[in-house]
């Protein structure tokens, strides 16, 4: 007779107690998370809450204070931003940051830079099939500053995904986006999900997601004030009155 043990899933990503000061900022607190893999992620708070740069601190741009991140049981605490993404960690930006000079193809090209060598050749293969993906494939020969913002964040999505990354960090992927283009990005991060990337999202809009996220983590002056559910988080009473409540109208 044989007997089947089932191996523990061990987490995707696990923050270890991750602070960043910038003077007598504590803009990130001692947070801490476990990351498992095939789940959507999102981090709601207010403006100023620190969830920027905890994503910052993720891919390791942006220095930390203390703390540590492991991902896929290897600690990269100490290891430099470009070997993260090479790791399989790929981000978008808040503020769309694409090559002004080079083509919408080019500047997704870029990603390509983040996987193996060995790999690139099949990577760059797969340009076309991101950008249609996108709904930029037309448009693969202008300039980022022919497009409009959500076409320029689509472009900077297909950097992201071209690499195949294991976890994708979006900063507010759909700011500026109508509500069309929000449902088409949501229905995107889930066929992303599909094929095995696992998401980290900051997003305002909470209405997505609740719609989009598997489970919501929501900050507030660099702490963790509720984790769990969309429906636990949203709400929290912390939540109500960090985010929901008197900080509503300030949010774009
Ligand atoms: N490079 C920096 N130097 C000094 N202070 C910074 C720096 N980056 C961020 N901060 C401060 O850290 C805090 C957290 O900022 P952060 O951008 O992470 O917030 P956020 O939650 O992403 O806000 P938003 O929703 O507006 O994007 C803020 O008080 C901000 O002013
Ligand atoms: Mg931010």
């Amino acid at each position: 007779m044989t007997v089947t043990t089932e191996m523990p899933t061990a987490p995707l990503m696990e923050v270890r107690d991750v602070a960043v000061h910038f003077g007598g900022v504590k803009a990130v607190d001692g947070i801490s998370m476990k990351l498992e893999p095939g789940a959507i992620y999102g981090v709601l708070g207010p403006n100023g809450s620190g969830k920027s740069t905890l994503l910052g601190a993720m891919t390791r741009l942006t220095p930390m204070t203390r703390g540590a991140f492991v991902f896929e049981g290897t600690d990269y605490t100490r290891k430099p931003a470009r070997a993260v993404h090479r790791m399989g960690i790929a981000r978008t930006f808040q503020t769309v940051r694409l090559l002004e000079d080079r083509s919408v193809r080019d500047n997704v090209l870029l990603g390509v830079d983040a996987v193996g060598r060995s790999q690139r050749k099949e990577a760059a293969a797969q340009v076309s099939d991101v950008l249609e993906r996108l709904g930029i494939l037309e448009i693969e020969a202008l300039r980022p500053d022919e497009l409009s913002y959500g076409m320029q964040r689509r472009v900077e999505f297909a950097r992201a995904i071209i690499s195949r990354p294991r976890l994708l960090l979006l900063d507010e992927p759909t700011a500026g986006m109508n509500s069309a283009e929000r449902e088409e990005i949501g229905g995107l991060m889930r066929q992303l999900l599909a094929e095995g990337i696992t998401q980290f999202i900051v997003e305002h809009d909470v209405q997505m997601m609740v719609d989009t996220c598997d489970r919501l983590y929501a900050m507030n002056f660099g702490k963790l004030i509720a984790e769990g559910t969309p429906t636990e988080v949203v709400r929290h009473p912390a939540v109500q009155e960090a985010y929901l409540g008197k900080g509503a109208g300030q949010h774009a």
